[in-house]
């Protein structure tokens, strides 16, 4: 085989054999095709797209390019959660307890935040002495042990998506259903869950920006997902503005705390709720969404779900105590309130602009090498059709000094918000079910 003539195969709109895509990734993972005509292929598939058939022998060409986990010791009950990326996305703290303490195992393997999305891992990291690097045998030990682990992802998984996703990087090949959709389920496949359930966001914070695009995208990581045996469920949600209130990482464990206490964070606690049901749907571990849905909310009521997260805190070497004691937790030294210059109602928030500006405090990082600031970000005072008077609080600014920089994010952040006279429409947060 001649990766040239595959190429051209693509180019000229033919459809690839599983043989050739094996043939593809071999050759690419073990550096025998350059990324010259890995990116040319690359180019030709955002072109031409890919059929079913050959986004699933991608996918699974990638997920075999590593180790594949075996969570078979955990039982039959085991399950994962992916969300294509957002601003103030802290649903991993509060999901991954509450179906744990219904019998599902969640063996997690998450990422560090770049540009203006969060990572889970950096939220973790801002709880004292939490470490999310553990081996095979730590990781494992815990999720049986505790119900969930979230850790780093193994380096010898899916190697050759970290070599493709890089490439596509500098080639403006990112945007390409096929070429995410194997992406994604190539990590996922490889981590070893029976059951996984995908958040699809859509919106000014999401890299599908359309309902439309996002669906498509939804229903062919499903169609993947099943084809490769697993349990699947996907569900689109809101990213036009960020979820929950709080951006920044140890302001986001503190919100996901409160949501495990009671408190009312209403799109967070809908979205755990509605995953929590699909991934107990889904696992066979119940078989109606109402009782599911009971089932999660008892685990907040009773107090199980936190204690848990604080099992999941100690086993990972944290500190429980600021679960229960949030104070414990890293704190900004300048705490700013950012105050409305209008009076009416917050038309549209611009998710990605308060990404951004919460990663120029020093929540986030511009490139994997920068380091972070745990205790800084932002809380939102005002969301989307929220009525506001001038001189009332729009969010508070967590910062490490009042300086100019402080002074250039609060004009990102003035940026990011929209107002109207009369009170807007709102869209509903969860957009849909894939079924
Ligand atoms: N996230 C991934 O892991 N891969 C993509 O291609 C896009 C988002």
């Amino acid at each position: 085989m001649h990766m040239a003539e595959l190429i051209e195969k693509k180019r000229d709109g033919g459809e690839l054999t599983a043989e050739e895509i094996n043939f593809i990734i071999r050759g690419y993972t073990a550096g025998t095709i350059p990324d010259y005509q890995m990116s040319a292929l690359c180019m030709a598939v955002f072109f031409r797209g890919m059929s079913s058939e050959e986004t699933t022998a991608l996918t699974m060409a990638m997920a075999h390019s590593g180790e594949m986990v075996d969570l078979t010791a955990l039982g039959d009950y085991t399950g994962d959660k992916h969300s294509t990326g957002g601003v103030g996305d802290k649903t991993s703290l509060v999901l991954c307890p509450m179906v744990a303490c219904c019998g599902l195992k969640m063996a997690k393997m998450s990422g560090h935040g770049l540009g203006h999305t969060g990572g889970t891992l950096d939220k973790l990291e801002s709880i004292p002495g939490l470490s999310v690097q553990m081996d095979g045998g730590r990781f494992l030990q815990i999720a049986d042990e505790v119900g969930f682990v979230l850790a780093g992802q193994s380096a010898v998984m899916a190697p050759a998506d970290k070599k493709l996703y890089a490439l596509r990087d500098v080639t403006a090949t990112v945007p390409s259903v096929p070429l995410i959709v194997s992406s994604i389920m190539s990590k996922k496949l490889a981590s070893g869950a029976k059951t996984i359930v995908l958040d699809v966001k859509t919106g000014s914070g999401a890299f599908m920006e359309t309902e439309e695009a996002s669906f498509a995208l939804a229903r062919e990581m499903v169609a993947v997902g099943r084809l490769a045996g697993r349990n699947m469920g996907a569900i689109v949600t809101d990213m036009d503005q960020p979820l929950g209130f709080a951006v920044g990482n140890a302001l986001e464990v503190e919100e996901a705390v409160s949501v495990l206490r009671g408190g009312d964070v209403p799109d967070l606690k809908e979205l755990c709720l509605t995953l929590g049901s699909q991934l107990l749907l889904r696992s066979g571990i119940e078989r109606d969404a109402e009782s599911a849905r009971q089932r999660l909310q008892a685990t907040i009521d009773s107090g199980a779900a936190l204690d848990r997260l604080a099992a999941m805190v100690e086993a990972q070497g944290g500190d429980r105590r600021a679960v229960y004691d949030t104070s414990l937790l890293p704190r900004a030294k300048v705490v700013y309130e950012l105050k409305s210059e209008r009076s009416g109602y917050v038309s549209a928030m611009q998710a990605k602009g308060i990404g951004v500006a919460a990663m120029h405090l020093g929540a986030g990082r511009e490139t994997a090498e920068e380091s972070i600031n745990p205790a800084v970000g932002i809380v939102l005072r005002k969301k989307v059709g929220d009525a506001v008077a001038e001189g009332e609080t729009l969010a508070i600014i967590h910062a490490d000094a009042d300086d100019e920089n402080l002074r250039s994010v609060e004009r990102e952040l003035m940026a990011a918000y929209s107002f109207s006279e009369a009170k807007p429409k709102l869209k509903p947060f969860i957009r849909g079910i894939v079924e």
